[in-house]
Parts: structure tokens; C-alpha cells; sequence
């Protein structure tokens, strides 16, 4: 449903994140009719001043380069309209003070104020305490992007800094993979068919793997990648929320809190990582790259496994891998089921004697699928095994239409006021907290080839699994 009138401010209104999701994605929220009736977003950014207009001309080369509808027709004018812009300045804000007045009282009543920070993460704590000074966090939500901290003691430091000025229910961490279709839909999958959660867990499943590989290199974000790295970039932030809904105990109801606390206790089981079984690469020519130290140690590539320590999991690796420069670009939980007790067949596949084990796997990457892989007679006169499997695709479901991307999603349920796909407090200083033996002891670097899938090493960390991928043997 729609949601009530809003001025939207929206930090970093002329950076990366909002030309190539932020903005053609609240255009596409306007054209689907999710905007509220009465809306308008500021656009702000501390080096670059633009007028309106010049902002105008932005959201519209954004929107035509990045968007899914093109910026013409009503739809955009309308949209246009209620675009404007001003200029941050952290000792005097009151060129943004003045924007958000105007366009609350254009619009009249009392809209809700939502500040979307998209900035780099060292701009967090800056702005916050300008919108308090100023007075324009009164009554209003945020929405903070990653990465939440570098480590436990920074993400407290900075929870302290938003909470002195926003107390939790006002407060929107973002975590994009979270609003993906189908990392959500791993909820209606597990809970509501009886099919699958009685075997969701350790007397049939025998491992997880979570294995986000991406073809892509650092794309010249040396400034932000160098200090952050693969781990933190990924894993912290999106990997393990992903595990935190493969793994949770069924909530009680959909609302937020149930969400949020069931994962909570997932993040609670986590034990600590340990850095013996985490591998940490690097791809030749990383240290070429403009702005990155030639002695880098900077990793691109991280591969662990964690264990979840409850009743349901105990002693269930979870295999975690994510990379740049890699061979494929996917996204994907692979679910590896025990084996049958006897083993009366022979298979005829790739690898003997029982080739995969029945397996899930869900592809989140947009429009994603789910897939049941299973053993099934060859046709022929033998009894001859082979790999079969059953799938189901996003974008052939009949509401494909109304998918929406990640950061639209995210930006209407903060609108909404909803949080359940939104981190908590507790939950970042919980991962920080299993993290850090890892951050203190991290393991030497390991070089790969660019378009493999890592370091030599890699198949060290499921052993003696393997990696669901690649797929052909
Ligand atoms: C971002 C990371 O949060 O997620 C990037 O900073 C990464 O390094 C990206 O490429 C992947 O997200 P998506 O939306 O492309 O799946």
C-alpha cells in the first residue's frame, strides 16, 4: 500500500548509489504508483552544488541510464517537480534547513521526514550530528547505508552517535541483499510448505554453502574497497544476513520484531570465526589498480566456514565464498542433504560412486530460482543413475512484472515504517563480535588467477565437500 506523505532527503544525491539504484528506483516506485500521494525528495551533497534544475537533469540521465521505464510521459513530470536541491554544509546547514521547510510546506500537512545516507560510511556520524544541531532529525526516520562500522568497537561507537539522536525504531540499516525477491523468499519456502522444513536441519542436512562469486573487479572504488576489503564489504554485511534467514528457527509471525529476534538468535549461535578455516585471496593485478598499494594486503576474495552451535545445527559447516574478479557472477544457496544409508546404485555422473547429493539450491540474483537436484533412473535397459532436476523460475512466475528491485523495496518499507528486512543494533555488533578474532589474526593473502574461482586453495575449505560451483564437474 502506498505510503503516507514524505520528504524525502536523500545525502549523496549526486554519488554512484543514487544515480545507479536510488533514483531510477524511486522513479520506478512513482510509476507503480508506490510513492505517496504527496511526496518530495531533496537532493543534497557537501562538494557539489547544483540548482534544481541541474539536479533535475541529473535524476534524468540517471534514470534513463540505469532504470527500468524510461524518464518520459506524466509520470516523469510529476516526478521531476517534486525534485529539488541543496547543498550540505556541516557548520551551516541552513540551505538544507530552508529546501526541507519549502518542500514540506508545498506539500502541506506533516509529512514524514526520511534521510537516506548515502555517503561513504565516514560521513555517518558527521551528518547525524548535523541533523540534530540543525533540529531536522525531530520526528524523522533514517536510512544508513553500509558498511555499519570496520569492526565491533566502531559499529558500537556508532550506534551510540545514532541512538543519542534516533532511538531504534527510526532507524533503517540497509542491507540491500535483504530486499532481493528471492533471498525473502527463502521465508515462504521454508515456512509455508510443509515440504521442506521437517528436513531443515542436522539429521538431513549435511552441509550449507552461501557462494556469491562475481566477475566484476573493484571498478575503480579503490578508495572504498582498499579499507574494506572482501570481508567486510560482503560477508559482514550481506552473507551472513542471508545466512541469518537460512538458518532461523520459524518466527512466530511475520512481524518485524519476531524477524528480527529469530535471527538474532541465529547471530547469538554463530561461534566465532576462526581464522584456520578462512582463506583470503587477492587477483593478479589487484596492485596495479589505480589507487591501490603495491603491497596490498587487501583481500578481493574470502572463503570460510562458520558453524551455527544450536539444536538444529550443530555441526553443520556453512561454506561462505565471495570474490571479485571470479569466473562466474552468481548468487547462491546450496542446501547438501545426507545420503541414504545403503547405497545400491551405481551413477553414472560426475563424480563416483553418488555424484552430488541432493541438493537445493536457490539463485538469488534477481530474478533468481529455486532448484531441487536429485538421482533418477536413466532411460535404458540398465539401472543406470543419473543427475535430474526440478526448477523454479522468478521470472516465469505470473507477477514477474511487479518485482521490485532491492533498494525499492527497502526504500518503500522504510516509508512503511517497516523494519523486519532492515539490520538491528544488536545484530551488527553481534557479527562484528564473531569477526573479530578473524580481523585480529587475519591469514596471509593468497594470489588467483583473474576468471578462476580463487586460490588454488578453495577446495581446502569444504573439504571433503566441494563447492556446489561451478555446476559441471
Ligand atoms: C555491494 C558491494 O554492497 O554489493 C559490492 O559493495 C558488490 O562490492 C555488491 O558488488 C553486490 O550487490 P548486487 O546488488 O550487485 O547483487
Amino acid at each position: 500500500s502506498r505510503p503516507g506523505d514524505h520528504v524525502i532527503v536523500l545525502f549523496g544525491a549526486t554519488g554512484d548509489l543514487a544515480k545507479r539504484k536510488l533514483l531510477p528506483g524511486l522513479f520506478h516506485l512513482a510509476t507503480a504508483g508506490l510513492l505517496p500521494q504527496r511526496y518530495r525528495i531533496v537532493g543534497t551533497a557537501r562538494s557539489r552544488g547544483l540548482s534544481d534544475a541541474g539536479f533535475k537533469q541529473l535524476a534524468h540521465a540517471a534514470v534513463e541510464e540505469f532504470g527500468s521505464t524510461k524518464p518520459t510521459g506524466e509520470t516523469w513530470r510529476a516526478f521531476e517537480d517534486a525534485l529539488s536541491f541543496a547543498t550540505t554544509d556541516h557548520s551551516d546547514p541552513s540551505a538544507l534547513v530552508a529546501a526541507v521547510q519549502a518542500a514540506e510546506k508545498e506539500i502541506g500537512g506533516h509529512p514524514q521526514r526520511l534521510f537516506h545516507l548515502a555517503i561513504p560510511p565516514t560521513g555517518f556520524g558527521s551528518t547525524i550530528e548535523m541533523l540534530a544541531a540543525s533540529g531536522l532529525a525531530e520526528g524523522a526516520r533514517v536510512i544508513i547505508e553500509k558498511p555499519f562500522g570496520t569492526d565491533l568497537a566502531s559499529a558500537k561507537a556508532l550506534n551510540d552517535t545514532v541512538h543519542r539522536v534516533f532511538d531504534e525504531s527510526r532507524i533503517f540499516r540497509i542491507d540491500h541483499f535483504l530486499g532481493k525477491e528471492s533471498v525473502d523468499n527463502i521465508l515462504a519456502f521454508r515456512f509455508a510448505n510443509g515440504l521442506y522444513e521437517p528436513v531443515w536441519n542436522r539429521e538431513h542436512i549435511e552441509y550449507m554453502q552461501i557462494d556469491v562469486p562475481e566477475t566484476l573487479t573493484i571498478e575503480g572504488r579503490a578508495d572504498f574497497y582498499e579499507g574494506t576489503g572482501a570481508f567486510r564489504d560482503m560477508v559482514v554485511t550481506h552473507l551472513l544476513q542471508v545466512l541469518g534467514f537460512v538458518a532461523m528457527e520459524p518466527p512466530t509471525s511475520l512481524s518485524a520484531t519476531a524477524l528480527r529476534d529469530e535471527k538474532q538468535k541465529v547471530f547469538d549461535s554463530l561461534l566465532p570465526l576462526d581464522p584456520k578455516h578462512v582463506l583470503r585471496g587477492q587477483y593478479d593485478g589487484y596492485r596495479t589498480e589505480p589507487g591501490v598499494a603495491p603491497d596490498s594486503q587487501t583481500e578481493t576474495f574470502v572463503a570460510l566456514r562458520a558453524n551455527v552451535e544450536n539444536w538444529r545445527w550443530a555441526g553443520v559447516p556453512f561454506f561462505l565464498r565471495t570474490g571479485k574478479a571470479l569466473r562466474a557472477g552468481r548468487q547462491v544457496v546450496t542446501i547438501g542433504f545426507r545420503e541414504p544409508v545403503l547405497r545400491m546404485f551405481s551413477v553414472d555422473g560426475c563424480s563416483t560412486p553418488s555424484a552430488r547429493r541432493n541438493e537445493i539450491v536457490i539463485d538469488f540474483a534477481d530474478p533468481g530460482w529455486i532448484s531441487t537436484r536429485f538421482l533418477a533412473k536413466q532411460p535404458g535397459p540398465e539401472m543406470l543413475l543419473g543427475e535430474a532436476e526440478m526448477t523454479f523460475r522468478y521470472a516465469d512466475s505470473s507477477g514477474a512484472a511487479n518485482a521490485l528491485e532491492a533498494y525499492e523495496r527497502l526504500i518503500l518499507n522504510a516509508m512503511q515504517g517497516d523494519q523486519s528486512l532492515f539490520t538491528t543494533a544488536a545484530g551488527v555488533e553481534r557479527l562484528w563480535e564473531i569477526s573479530a578474532p578473524l580481523l585480529e589474526h587475519q591469514p596471509p593473502i593468497e594470489p588467483y588467477l583473474p576468471g578462476s574461482w580463487g586460490p588454488s586453495t578453495v577446495g581446502q575449505v569444504t573439504a571433503p565437500y566441494r563447492w556446489h560451483l561451478p555446476e559441471d564437474c
